[in-house]
């Protein structure tokens, strides 16, 4: 078991790395666009917090660090922790010049091996990185243990989309289109076949939300956005 979730990092590290130049592109052009959205709703779904540094995990390319310091802009720093030095570094290319950047601190570590002290973040979020863990379980004990008591975590990822005509077209475009147009344009299909069975295989709303309970989080709800291609789940540590 322990091997299998290794071997999985190891792959999900090698296929970003390999990406990471057409990342940003593939991901609004595949979306087509609604990502955005997505990010936004995330960032602004954080409210109000108690003081202190956010953390975005698996922040990858940076777009929803930058999209938290852009719509909060409140000074608050934003720690963007993600293992794969090539999607970090490739954000801070992007952001180059920006004044955003001067308040992300990218951070490359292990979403399952935090390197920060208990109790650090006011507020913690992850957008399509906790299907991408070797173990979700561990991950969010992680998340719980450097937020402090009355900060909140939201977690946007993929999901499925209940209604069946909906549903049938959705895992049609996953598996045949995808992986095709992904593969083309990023030169590494296997990275898209991944991403379409990753989806395929990830826990129900419900499930993730129950995990979220099981490792001390409490208010624990999730939302469908966009006829649950994703879902905005949030949860907040107890005072
Ligand atoms: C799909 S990308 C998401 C990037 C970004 N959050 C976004 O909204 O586009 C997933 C990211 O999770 C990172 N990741 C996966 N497992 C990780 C782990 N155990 N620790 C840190 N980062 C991890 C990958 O390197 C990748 O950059």
């Amino acid at each position: 078991m322990e091997l299998r979730r290794e071997e999985k990092k190891r792959f999900v590290r090698k296929k970003f790395a390999a990406v990471t130049k057409r990342y940003d592109f593939l991901n609004a052009f595949l979306s087509m666009y609604i990502d955005h959205y997505w990010r936004n709703k995330t960032a602004d779904s954080l409210g109000a917090l108690p003081s202190g540094p956010l953390l975005d995990l698996c922040a990858g390319t940076l777009p929803l660090a930058e999209t938290i310091v852009r719509r909060r802009n409140d000074g608050r720093q934003v720690v963007a922790v993600d293992f794969c030095l090539e999607m970090l570094q490739q954000g801070v290319q992007r952001l180059s010049g920006s004044r955003w950047l001067d308040s992300i601190v990218p951070v490359c570590g292990d979403g399952e091996l935090l390197p920060f002290p208990d109790r650090t973040f006011s507020g913690i979020t992850i957008a399509f990185g906790i299907r991408n863990l070797g173990d979700q379980e561990k991950g969010l004990q992680e998340m719980h243990r450097v937020l402090v008591p009355g900060g909140r975590l939201l977690i946007l990822e993929f999901s499925r989309p209940r209604t069946p005509i909906f549903g049938a077209l959705y895992s049609f475009y996953l598996h045949k289109v995808l992986p095709v147009i992904g593969g083309w344009i990023s030169g590494d299909r296997e990275a898209y076949q991944y991403l379409a069975t990753s989806i395929q295989g990830f826990y129900d709303p419900p499930l993730l939300a129950g995990m979220m309970e099981a490792a001390g989080f409490q208010e624990v709800g999730f939302q469908p956005l966009s006829m649950g291609i994703v879902t905005l789940y949030s949860g907040t540590k107890g005072k």
